[in-house]
Parts: structure tokens; sequence; C-alpha cells
């Protein structure tokens, strides 16, 4: 077992080390997921548990990665079935796949939702006002509709649709990495729990 102390150990006595080139990799492939489109990391899958104790998942867009806060964040309608679920069970798993690199990162964590506070209203500000027309909807994501039409009928006004709107911080547990390779596969799993130092292990693939 390795430990990775990232307030004491400096870049100097870091990058010699095969974890923190790992580590770093992880979160510059999250960062440019959510500044890049066209990055694989762009969308991941985020699995919940639902009501029956049973698992679901979804595609979203990663819309933050925070490594010094070891959060990452996407966002959604607040009448949304997944919101429902986080309520009860807070823990989510995220599972992202590059096919280019080879490379997988699940991320275990704890979702806090956030909706109707400052931190909503500062991301609804900055979106685009093409991304805000979805909250216009009436209806709840999943709701049966009448007809089949996949234009927005009767959209509510814009001030009202700030009100579906949320987001998901994940609060970052568990990092686990597995890059593929002809060479024999590579994982690596870094747990986060209990804030510093991050522990490090190579597990087997
Ligand atoms: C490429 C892609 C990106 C998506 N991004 C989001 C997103 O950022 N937020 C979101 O709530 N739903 C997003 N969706 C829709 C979800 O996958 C899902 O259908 C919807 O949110 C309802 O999920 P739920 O019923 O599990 O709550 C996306 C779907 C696709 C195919």
């Amino acid at each position: 077992m390795e430990t990775l102390d990232r307030e004491t150990l400096d870049r100097e006595t870091f990058c010699a080390d095969a974890f923190r080139d790992e580590w770093e990799g992880v979160w510059n492939a999250l960062r440019d997921g959510v500044a890049t489109r066209k990055s694989p990391f762009h969308t991941f899958t985020l699995a919940t548990v639902n009501e029956e104790g049973e698992p679901d998942a979804r595609t979203v867009i990663l819309r933050g990665a925070d490594e010094t806060e070891r959060v990452i964040a996407c966002q959604g309608d607040i009448r949304s079935p997944k919101f429902r679920q986080i309520r009860l069970h807070s823990t989510v798993v995220a599972v992202l796949y590059s096919v280019p690199d080879k490379r997988q990162i699940r991320l275990r964590g704890s979702a806090e939702i956030r909706h109707e506070d400052t931190h909503t209203e500062a991301r609804w500000s900055r979106m685009y006002p093409m991304s805000r027309e979805v909250y216009r909807t009436p209806f709840a994501p999943g709701e049966l509709l009448s007809g089949d039409s996949s234009q927005i009928s009767d959209p509510v006004p814009l001030e009202q649709a700030y009100h579906h709107f949320a987001t998901i911080q994940i609060k970052i547990t568990e990092i686990d990495t597995l890059f593929l390779s002809a060479d024999g596969h590579r994982r690596t799993r870094f747990d986060c729990s209990t804030g510093h130092p991050i522990t490090a292990h190579r597990i087997a693939p």
C-alpha cells in the first residue's frame, strides 16, 4: 500500500510516483470532460438506487470536476426520478469510459442536491438560453404524454422553469481506474473517504 498525502507532498516529490500520475490523469480527464463536448468523458453513467432498492442508471453530462473538493457535478430537472432516488439513497456511482484511451473511471460517492439556492442561481444565469428551454416543459420527466410530439407544448415562463433546475454534487469517496492494455490491464483504487491522506492500491483487474 502507498499513501498519497496531497497536503504535504509537493509536485517534485509526487511526480515520480505512478499513483500520482494516475490521480492527475483522472482529474485531467474529468476536467477535459467538463470543458470539451467531444471528450469521451463529457457524459457519464450515473447509477442510483430507486425507491424499491433496485438499481437505476442513466446518461448525464459532466458539468463540474473539482479535484480539491473531490466533487463532480451534473444537473437536471428536479422533477425527474433520479432526484427522488438520491433523496432516499445518497450513495451513487458514476462510470465513464473512453474508447480511444481504453480507460474506465468509476467513481463512488455521496450525492447532494442543490435547488433554488445561490449556487443554482449562478449556474442558471450562466446557461445558454437554448439549454434553459428544456426546463420550460410543464411535464415532469418520465410523465406519460397523450400525443407523440417531441415539442414542448405550453412551455412555462422562464422564471418558473428555473424552479425545475437542480444540480447534483457528488462528493467522491472512491475512485477506481482501469486501463486496458495488451501488456496487461492496470487497475488502481484510490480511497478518498477519510479526506487526507488518500490511499492508493493496485488491484487485480
Ligand atoms: C447524451 C445524453 C446526455 C444526457 N444528459 C443529461 C443531463 O445532463 N441531465 C439529465 O437530467 N438528463 C440527461 N440525459 C437524459 C437522461 O439520460 C435521462 O433520460 C433523464 O434524465 C431521466 O432520467 P431519470 O428518469 O433516471 O431521472 C441525457 C441523455 C443523453 C442520451
